[in-house]
């Protein structure tokens, strides 16, 4: 985008605040990226305590961008991002609870490891839940706020990741839809974002597949040809639900998959298989 667009490209999150967890991983550091661009102020929370703080200072922005260690599975550090955020930039508009992991995979059920299991619940959905809580803490006294969270299309579409992870998907969509509900007398809105694979560390490593080889499985099964998935194509979807064009939009997993979900090609394809 050269200078004179940007100039004219409204900020659509101009002085919000906003916490991302996750927020040195891909998804994260893309969505960190379009929201100081929209104006906002980021705490960026995560583990990565080399790989975070040079994304602030590749962000700049005079300092919109702070970096904060933050387990997710640790309730003290949660506080300390939220309080942070608030001693910073002066109160919380944006939770966005994103960090996650996929867990092992394991040929099947037999060879899975409760211990797997259990820390993929406890960062995916109790690291999510504790981002929810420490977020409401501030946002009920101010009487607004978003919480984002990021699920997956494993939280609709079964049988593609391991059972850790989809168990884990499923359940941040029923916390995100319960809390849409005890929340919305507080004007707060709660939703998610289902993306679909895309090609980064996390499902390559889980996979074990590069990243051009990756896209190419990924555009291969896509059901809308042309573009590729990225993160950015998340991000999107996040400012859309972080901004004042969602005020109306509660409780929705927004999936952002191409169609992908919507259907299931095996019946064809192996019709077609005979057929050839
Ligand atoms: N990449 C995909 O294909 C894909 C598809 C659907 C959903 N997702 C979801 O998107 C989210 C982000 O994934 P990504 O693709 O950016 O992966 P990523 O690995 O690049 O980012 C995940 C981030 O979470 C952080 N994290 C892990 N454990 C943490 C903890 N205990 N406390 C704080 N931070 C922790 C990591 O350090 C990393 O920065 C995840 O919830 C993932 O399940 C990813």
């Amino acid at each position: 985008m050269n200078g004179s667009s940007a100039a004219l490209t409204p900020k659509r999150l101009e002085g919000k605040v906003a916490v991302i967890t996750g927020g040195a991983g891909a998804i994260g550091a893309s969505t960190a990226r379009l929201f100081v661009r929209h104006g906002a102020k980021v705490v960026v929370a995560d583990v990565q305590d080399k790989l975070g703080p040079s994304l602030c200072e590749e962000l700049g922005a005079k300092g919109a961008v702070s970096y904060v260690h933050c387990d997710v599975t640790r309730d003290e550090d949660v506080k300390n991002a939220v309080d942070f955020a608030v001693a910073k930039y002066g109160k919380l508009d944006i939770m966005y609870n994103n960090a996650g992991i996929t867990g092992k995979v394991y040929p099947t059920v037999l060879d899975a490891d409760g211990e797997d299991f259990k820390r993929v619940l406890d960062i995916n959905v109790c690291g999510a839940f504790l981002g929810a809580k420490h977020a409401a803490r501030v946002m009920i006294p101010a009487k607004r706020g978003v919480i984002l969270f990021t699920a997956s299309i494993a939280s609709t579409c079964a049988g593609e990741s391991p059972h850790a992870y989809t168990t884990s998907k499923h359940a941040v969509v029923g916390l995100m839809k319960n809390l849409c509900v005890e929340l919305g007398q507080y004007g707060i809105r709660v939703n998610a974002i289902s993306p679909c694979g895309l090609a980064t560390p996390l499902l390559g490593n889980a996979v074990g597949l590069e990243k051009s080889m990756l896209e190419e499985v990924l555009s291969a099964s896509a059901v809308l040809k042309g573009p590729v998935p990225e993160t950015e194509d998340v991000a999107e979807a996040a400012l859309y639900l972080s901004g004042d064009e969602a005020k109306f939009v509660s409780g929705l997993n927004l999936v952002v998959d191409g169609g992908y979900t919507t259907t299931n090609p095996t019946f064809k394809i192996l019709l077609e298989r005979l057929m050839s």
